[in-house]
Order: C-alpha cells, then structure tokens, then sequence
C-alpha cells in the first residue's frame, strides 16, 4: 500500500482522482492539498472537502495552498470547470473541515509521520509542490516520487502547444523536475485516451451509490463544456489517470526520457519538450506516460467508486 499526498485543484477530473485514490486497495491517501487552478483557491479547497464529504471519507485532511502561480498571474478554467470549479450538481455544505494549516506544512507533516517514503500525486498547477521543495528541500528524500497530470508529448489544451495545467505554472513545473525528485509526467497524449463515452457515463452511474451519482452528474457537465469547447462530447477525464499510474501500475506505460518546459517562448509559454527520440543528448530526467491500458483504467475507477460511500 502506497502512502500518497494528493495536491489538486478540484475540478471534475480532480475529484475522480480523489475518488479513486480514497477508494483503491493499493492507495493509503494521508492529505489533500488544493492549489488554484480550474478556480480560485477558495473554490478548489471547497471542492476538495465536498469531494470527500460526498464520498463518506471524514479521516482525510484537506489544507489550502498557494493561490496563485508562482510568477504568472492565475488563470482558471471556468469554461470548462463552471463558476464554482465544479459545475453541474448542486452543491453540498462540506462537512470535511479546512485544516488551518498551510498545504506545505500538511504535507511536511504527513512526510514527517510517514514511516516509508510518501508518492505525492499533483493534478493541478504544481506551485504546492515546488513551493515545498524550495523551502524545504531536505524533504526530498522523503518522497517517493510526483506523479503530475499536465504537459504533452505533442499538442496542448490552451494554447496550441500548451497543456493547462503546466501553462498555469511552467516556473513550478521546472522547479519540480529539476529538483531531482523522481517525477512521472502524465499528458494529454495518455489522458486524451480516458473518454467518458455513453458506456462509461452508464456504468458509473450504474454504481447505484451517492459517490457514483454525484459523480454521474460531474461527468454530464464536463462532457457538455468538453462539447462545446473542444468538440469532444466524451470529455477526456484527465486527472485519475495520474493516480493510476500508483492505485494500479499495469494501466499507464512509461518511457524514461528528457522533460524541458518552455517558459520563455513568445507563443510557446508551458509547452513541454519530450525528447522521445533523444535528439539533444541531454541526460533523462522524467518518467513519461506513452500508452494507457483504457479499460483496465475504467475498471480502477469503477472499483474504487464501488468502495465509497
Ligand atoms: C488539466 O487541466 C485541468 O483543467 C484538469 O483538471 C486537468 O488537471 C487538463 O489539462
Ligand atoms: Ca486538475
């Protein structure tokens, strides 16, 4: 079982990741830290604790963090994600509490009491992230690994070659992964794979429980503004697939290759350079998603949406 500190930014594809990282056998998660991104901080941390709340899990810490980038202005995603971050069902009072900490001292916490080295998974803009590895860098040993949701290995999803999530935060993404801590990126050319088609919306909804139904709704939404957006009517659910790659190894393939992230370019700003083919002899320094294994995936997310409340 995996000790994991999830850093998020709730978001319809966050909250499957909580999900599923609550929900599997192979996942044991210490904390949630939220981060802005799709929203403002005050609507991911909420999001976070209500995706807990419906879920029946009352022993989970949920702190906030940063709440903007480290460098950019905030830039959030209403388009896809609606007003509050989550649109879609009608929102429930959490009764998940904000711990007073600050998301960097939680995490320092949960590392610290960890027995074993703790995977910290990230499916936000990583300023969390990079923000506790500057300040606190002797944690590095501590941690097992960062699993991200963002980049690509070729087009992206705000600007043409730029993936949200890195595009948020590209200075805290080259922090991340120069700080030598083990880091697996996980992208749209692998998460563009996790459709919600008509057969997925029926099966989690199919669950019968007040997590798949609540969840059933999410995937409504998304897949409405996915529509409109992007032309995509079965919404790629991003975010899981990183927590995947820990709740069940056998889903996601990766190559061990070089990760730069553009953080200059005058059209470029958050693309990610994947030099698959080794073309600029630089040393490998990231672990990176290239197959996903879809249906084993959709099982994962099933199972652990059956365990919860
Ligand atoms: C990523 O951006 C966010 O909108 C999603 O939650 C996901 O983390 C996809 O580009
Ligand atoms: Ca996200």
């Amino acid at each position: 079982v995996i000790p994991v500190i999830l850093d998020c930014d709730p978001g319809h594809d966050d909250v499957f990741a909580i999900w599923l990282a609550a929900g599997s056998p192979a996942i044991d998660l210490l904390a949630v830290t939220a981060v802005a991104g799709n929203g403002t901080l005050e609507h991911t941390q909420r999001n976070a604790r209500i995706a807990l709340t419906v879920a029946g899990i009352a022993d989970v810490p949920v702190a906030a963090g940063a709440d903007r980038p480290l460098q950019k202005e905030l830039s959030t995603a209403e388009w896809i994600h609606g007003d509050n971050g989550l649109g879609g069902p009608v929102l429930p009072v959490p009764t998940v509490p904000l711990d007073p900490r600050p998301a960097i001292d939680l995490m320092t916490d949960a590392l610290e009491a960890s027995a074993e080295p703790v995977a910290i998974v990230a499916t936000g803009p990583l300023t969390n992230v990079a923000t506790l590895l500057a300040q606190r860098p002797y944690l590095a040993e501590r941690i097992r690994e960062v699993v991200w949701m963002g980049g690509a290995t070729g087009r992206g999803n705000v600007t043409p070659y730029a993936e949200f999530n890195a595009w948020v935060d590209p200075d805290a993404l080259a922090m991340v992964v120069g700080s030598g801590v083990p880091f697996t990126m996980v992208g749209l050319n692998v998460t563009h794979r996790a459709l919600v088609t008509t057969s997925v919306r029926e099966r989690i909804a199919a669950v019968g429980n007040r997590t798949s139904a609540f969840g059933a709704e999410l995937l409504d939404f998304f897949c409405s503004t996915n529509a409109a957006v992007f032309g995509l009517p079965d919404g790629p659910l991003h975010d899981p697939v990183a927590m995947a790659v820990l709740a069940d190894p056998e889903t996601v393939a990766r190559v061990f290759t070089r990760l730069d992230v553009e953080l200059a370019g005058a059209e470029t700003v958050g693309a990610t350079s994947i030099d698959l083919d080794g073309m600029l002899g630089r040393p490998a320094n990231a672990h990176v998603a290239v197959d996903l294994d879809v249906d084993r995936f959709w099982d994962a997310v099933v199972d652990a949406v059956s365990a919860l409340a």
